[in-house]
């Protein structure tokens, strides 16, 4: 896999703490911040939920893809938070960056979520759906990626192996 831009990418199930680390290593690192979520809600003026419920997932989907299309192309230094499926619907997400996947249980985001949380995520309403998907996707997240983090370790950890993973920005 070439390493086309200097953006990191964040990769994960859903709950694994994608937008949580993005945040600090973009405080750590002067990069700019971005979640696809949330380039998709302001877009259409929805929420993913109401996008779900409305237009249905592939709808989503084909939205992912257009993002995702669209920071390929014109997105520099900046830290990408990926929606839990984009990898999964949309194989070049190494395009887009240093893709950085957040290796972690589904027992162990399991124990980080709270009811509110796992309300606003249409493919998290059934948790034993949630835990077959999670199966389903884990080789394909660990194959689109250029480096695997530990997202049990302490942030300061993981923005530590970014920074020397990603060689693109010193602590
Ligand atoms: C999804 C994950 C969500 C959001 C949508 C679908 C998925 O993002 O994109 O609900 O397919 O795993 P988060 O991973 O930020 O929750």
């Amino acid at each position: 896999m070439s390493l086309k831009s200097d953006n990191i990418i964040l990769t994960g199930f859903m709950g694994s703490g994608k937008s949580h680390l993005a945040h600090y290593l973009a405080q750590k690192s002067g990069f700019w911040f971005l979640d696809t979520d949330d380039l998709i809600e302001s877009e259409q003026q929805r929420s993913i939920k109401e996008i779900f419920a409305s237009n249905g997932e592939s709808y989503f989907r084909a939205m992912e893809a257009q993002v995702s299309g669209w920071i390929a192309r014109n997105v520099r230094q900046s830290i990408v938070a990926t929606g839990g499926g984009l990898p999964i619907y949309y194989e070049d997400v190494t395009e887009m960056g240093t893709v950085f996947y957040m290796d972690i249980s589904f027992d162990a985001i399991l124990a980080r979520m709270d009811s509110e949380q796992k309300a606003k995520r249409p493919l998290f309403t059934d948790e034993s759906k949630a835990r077959e998907l999670f199966s389903e996707r884990e080789a394909h997240y660990k194959a689109r990626a250029h480096y695997h983090i530990d997202a049990t370790m302490p942030l300061d950890e993981m923005v530590s192996f970014v920074a020397q993973k990603s060689g693109l920005f010193s602590l």
